[in-house]
């Protein structure tokens, strides 16, 4: 297998999808040359609601292992796979469920809201999940005035910006990919291109955000390059989203705002993986029912309140 070309795997790969009936998602930090031959790219959320809704019993998930476990989760009648079981997330593993019921014990009227880069575990003990895309409308609708928000300190103080009736408790978590761009460099990437419109995650630091065009998830980011009229674009989140715009959009032109912008995790998967996974059926997702049934709730509850009109 190593010795096949991009174009040989990636034929590969579309005739074992239609043999197997296998659904391939990707995350938009994924290899370009993994997202060309997943059936759907998405942000977190969108992924989410992708394999919620479909029909396929096999679902290969390239991603992280929080993306593939909240897969599992919402379907556990379908087999799930994930490339490469040992891309997990930093972010994810910075809290505990021990620690989240200390947190509540300290403030026991407080909806407990969780990123949904987070162990199943950490979600059981949560109340409710939010994404990037939509934390700020799940956590305006909640009916409590106070908020702990895990494991992502800088989207809960994103989030908290716009909702200052409510009192939110924070814990030290963050992307230490995003965390770490500093605010040198994004103001020595506006210098060097002046004309350019600057794109961020909010899992960026709040000082950053607040010097940007544009704040949004994966997706956000990639939807505001394509319908914006400039030409020239600073973005800061992973140097994924760069290739794909830049692939997509060859006569604009998208610079990286910081060479860190890197997830080790998500690029530990390559298509000869996914050949591999798709081949042999391997690195399946198993949780128990009562692991499952635990973490269910809040990520239904994120699908409910995001697609709720208010
Ligand atoms: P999105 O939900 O924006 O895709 O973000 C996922 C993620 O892990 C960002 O670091
Ligand atoms: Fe986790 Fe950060 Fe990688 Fe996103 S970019 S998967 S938050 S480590």
């Amino acid at each position: 297998m190593k010795n096949l070309s991009i174009s040989e795997m990636s034929e590969k790969i579309e005739k074992l999808k239609k043999e197997k009936g296998a659904l391939v998602l990707a995350h938009y930090y994924q290899d370009l040359a993994i997202q060309l031959v997943a059936d759907h790219c998405g942000d977190s959320f969108e992924l989410a609601k992708i394999a919620r809704s479909s029909d396929k019993d096999i679902i290969i998930f390239c991603g992280v292992s929080f993306m593939a476990d909240s897969a599992k989760i919402m379907n556990p009648e379908k087999r799930v796979f994930i490339p490469r079981r040992d891309a997990g997330c930093l972010m994810a593993d910075m809290i505990t469920p021990e620690k989240v019921l200390e947190m509540k014990k300290a403030h026991p009227d407080a909806a407990v809201v969780c990123y949904i880069n987070s162990t199943a575990a950490t979600k059981a003990v949560c109340d409710i999940c939010v994404t990037s895309s939509n934390a700020l409308k799940v956590v305006s609708a909640l009916p409590q005035d106070e908020i702990i928000f895990i494991p992502d300190r800088n989207l809960g103080t994103f989030v908290a910006k716009y909702l200052p009736d409510k009192e939110f408790y924070f814990m030290d978590g963050c992307c230490p990919i995003h965390h770490d761009v500093t605010l040198e460099e994004l103001r020595a990437a506006k210098a060097e291109h002046p004309d350019a419109l600057v794109a961020i995650h909010p899992e960026c630091r709040g000082e950053l955000l607040a010097e940007c065009d544009y704040i949004g998830s994966t997706s956000g980011i990639l939807d505001f390059c394509r319908s914006s009229d400039a030409t020239e674009f600073i973005v800061c989140t992973e140097k994924a989203i760069v290739d794909r715009l830049s692939y997509e959009m060859p006569q604009k032109k998208f610079y990286l705002m910081s060479p860190c912008l890197v997830c080790t995790d998500m690029k530990k998967t390559s298509l000869c993986d996914l050949l591999d996974t798709l081949e042999n059926l391997k690195n399946e997702v198993y949780m128990t029912d009562e692991e499952m049934s635990a973490a269910r709730l809040p990520l239904e509850r994120m699908l409910e309140a995001a697609a709720s009109g208010k």
